[in-house]
């Protein structure tokens, strides 16, 4: 019977084979342990000198790290496995006898892992993050799926910006200059009026010079765009999404987490309603701690956003921004029109903003005056500002950055850990 490590429960005193590859082993004198890796999980299989062939049991003392094979054997409980069960090891078909594989139990530096991402991948720990990429991925579809949302695609190649034009990458277009999407938003907000409640979940581009741990030149967005949705119910869909994310992670992902030695504690702890300041009520907070470096206006720097977040173990919404320092289409603050209707999610233990959205100006006057104040003009823009002119009405969306959530749930430090093949400042390989 052909299986796979993740199935492997249901074998117990069964004979089965499992294309694998070794990660790891030793050996004594008459017994060897190999552990296999399948792609689906990680399992001990115990090669016993007088239990196989006198080939078998050379070719398990022999084999190198990483070479792949059909191993079969009888599945046996073992309460020490971290999954509860080994194989007992009957026969070894080698299918590659791999030699010199770069990646060796010892440490080493990042940027040589970095070099050998294409491999370094198959480690435990990288499989780890991985899976818990997935469950993110699957448990949004789940979510929005649940309360009727459609999954809508925008385009990649476009030809207006949605957030910082300065952070555009240029492609041509035939005779056209065209960008990579930094944002799939505008398209969004087309489609929501079209199916009323709609996400999507894409690549999205931005040419930042930054090099920090949060950020990444391609990164995966989740953008949920609703109809006749404002601010206020924008901000409940959105804790309630976060919540059913760590939530699905923690029943799904146990192996995972334990692999990461993720403090699951704190992960508990989400649970809506998530606590909620004001713009000015964060400045105010990082001036009293101390914070010199920010004023009334000023974005906020990873330091802020740190010193804000170690007040909650939950993340926490910043909310009502200052219009001049948010993308143009933002809400008016129906008090202070020198505020927008926003909010950006931030993360507990430092891994920064996860969410940013915002209610979206629908009337056609007010987005026209801030077209010109944002010096936007161009047949790129006026599509959207179509959408204001046929039955507008008040919509919310918001953009969570998947590999910032991924960092977040796994405890690890750095984004270049979350997507397969990171991009960075310095790095387009492999
Ligand atoms: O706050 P941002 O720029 O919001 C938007 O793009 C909106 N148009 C989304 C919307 O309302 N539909 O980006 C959203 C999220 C951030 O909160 C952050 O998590 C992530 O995307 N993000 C990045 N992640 C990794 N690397 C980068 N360079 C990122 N820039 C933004
Ligand atoms: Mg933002």
């Amino acid at each position: 019977m052909k299986t796979t490590i993740q199935h492997i429960a249901k074998y117990e005193g069964q004979e089965v084979t499992i294309g694998a590859w070794l990660a790891n082993k030793r050996s004594s004198g008459k017994i060897a342990f190999l552990q296999l890796r399948d792609g689906t999980g990680f399992m001990q299989a115990v090669v016993v000198k007088n239990d196989v062939d006198e080939n078998v049991f050379k070719l398990a003392k022999t084999m190198n790290q990483e070479s792949s094979m059909y191993i079969t054997g009888t599945i046996v409980e073992d309460k020490r496995s971290p999954i509860g069960y080994e194989m007992q090891v009957k026969n070894i078909e080698l299918i590659q006898e791999a030699v010199d594989y770069p990646i060796t139990p010892k440490e080493h530096g990042t940027e040589f892992l970095m070099d050998h991402r294409h491999l370094w991948l198959r480690s435990r720990r990288q499989h780890a993050v991985m899976k818990i990429r997935n469950e993110i991925i699957r448990s949004t579809y789940e979510f929005f799926n649940a309360r009727d949302f459609v999954k809508v695609d925008p385009p990649i190649l476009t030809g207006a910006s949605a957030e910082d034009t300065t952070e555009l990458f240029h492609v041509e277009y035939f005779d056209e200059e065209a960008y990579l999407s930094q944002s799939g938003q505008l398209y969004m907000e087309a489609a929501a009026m079209a199916l009323g409640k709609v996400f999507s979940f894409g690549p999205t581009f931005r040419a930042e010079k930054s090099k920090t741990r949060r950020h990444l030149i391609e990164f995966w967005m989740m953008e949920p765009e609703m109809a006749f949705v404002e601010h206020e119910e924008s901000l409940q869909i959105q804790e309630q999404y976060v919540t059913h994310v760590v939530q699905s992670v923690l029943e799904n992902c146990q192996t995972e987490l334990k692999q990461l030695d993720r403090d699951i504690s704190k992960l508990e702890k989400v649970k809506t309603p998530f606590p909620r300041i004001t713009y000015g009520e964060a400045i105010k907070f990082l001036k009293e701690k101390g914070f010199t470096d920010i004023e009334w206006g000023d974005d906020f720097g990873a330091p802020h956003e740190t010193a804000i977040a170690e007040n909650y173990n939950q993340p926490v919404f910043i909310t009502n921004w200052p219009k001049e320092i948010k993308a143009f289409y933002m809400q008016p603050h129906p008090d202070n029109p020198e505020l927008v209707l926003c909010a950006d999610l931030i993360a507990p233990e430092g891994y920064g903003e996860i969410i940013g959205g915002s209610e979206r100006i629908h009337d056609y006057d007010l987005m026209k005056q801030r077209y010109e104040e944002h010096g936007l003009s161009g047949p790129a823009y006026e599509w959207y500002l179509e959408l204001r002119k046929y039955g507008s009405v008040p919509h919310s969306g918001f953009g969570l950055g998947l590999e910032r959530t991924v960092a977040w749930i796994s405890g690890v430090e750095h984004v270049r850990e979350t997507i397969p093949f990171p991009r960075l400042l310095n790095r387009l390989y492999p």
